[in-house]
């Protein structure tokens, strides 16, 4: 892992952000159709940020990054930020490879950035990135009842969070 810069760009990437698979839970994502230019705007944004960082994820020897995981809304007075992970390429799927990178990437923001508080958000339907975040040391918080849609209907947002108490 590291953090991804524009030349990492590939179809694979785009293609995989519109795959209805990948973006099921992605509300952001699967809003508008994504393009080489908004997926750059994207990274762009991203690498200029102060408050987020963007890592791509490849398997090792890979040519091309098959996923991303972000910290953003990195706050530096409670020191706390929010985390996301899509890995677009479905063939990496079913390996624990996300629980793998969740754990490093946090493990990095608790020790390096000396962060407190990790947060993740996911659809009580998205099974696998809940057992996804538990897996990687996260504990679950709180739950949202009915406040976000999720395919046509009120759903419920389960909120994860990996901690490290010290101020
Ligand atoms: C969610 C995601 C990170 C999971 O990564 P992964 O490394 O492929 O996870 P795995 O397939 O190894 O599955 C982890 C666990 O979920 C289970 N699981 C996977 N898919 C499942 C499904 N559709 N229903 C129920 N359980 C499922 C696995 O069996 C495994 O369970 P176990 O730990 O008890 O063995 C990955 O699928 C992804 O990036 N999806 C698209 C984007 C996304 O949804 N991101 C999260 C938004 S909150």
């Amino acid at each position: 892992m590291r953090p991804l810069k524009l030349e990492d760009l590939h179809p694979g990437y785009v293609a995989g952000l519109n795959d209805p698979e990948v973006n099921r839970y992605l509300d952001g994502v699967k809003r508008v159709a994504q393009t080489e230019q908004s997926v750059s705007e994207f990274v762009k944004q991203n690498q200029q940020s102060e408050n987020a960082v963007l890592f791509g994820v490849w398997l090792n020897g890979a040519q091309h990054h098959c996923g991303t995981v972000r910290l953003h809304g990195i706050e530096s007075h409670h020191k706390t930020a929010h985390i996301g992970i899509c890995l677009f390429d479905k063939s990496v799927w079913g390996k624990k490879l996300g629980s793998k990178v969740i754990e490093a990437v946090t493990r990095w923001a608790l020790d390096k950035l000396k962060l407190r508080w990790i947060e993740a958000g996911a659809y009580s339907e998205n099974i696998a990135s809940q057992k996804t975040f538990l897996a990687a040391g996260y504990e679950w918080i709180y739950d949202i009842p009915d406040k976000y849609i999720f395919e046509g209907k009120p759903s419920t947002v389960k909120v994860y969070a990996a901690k490290s108490l010290a101020v």
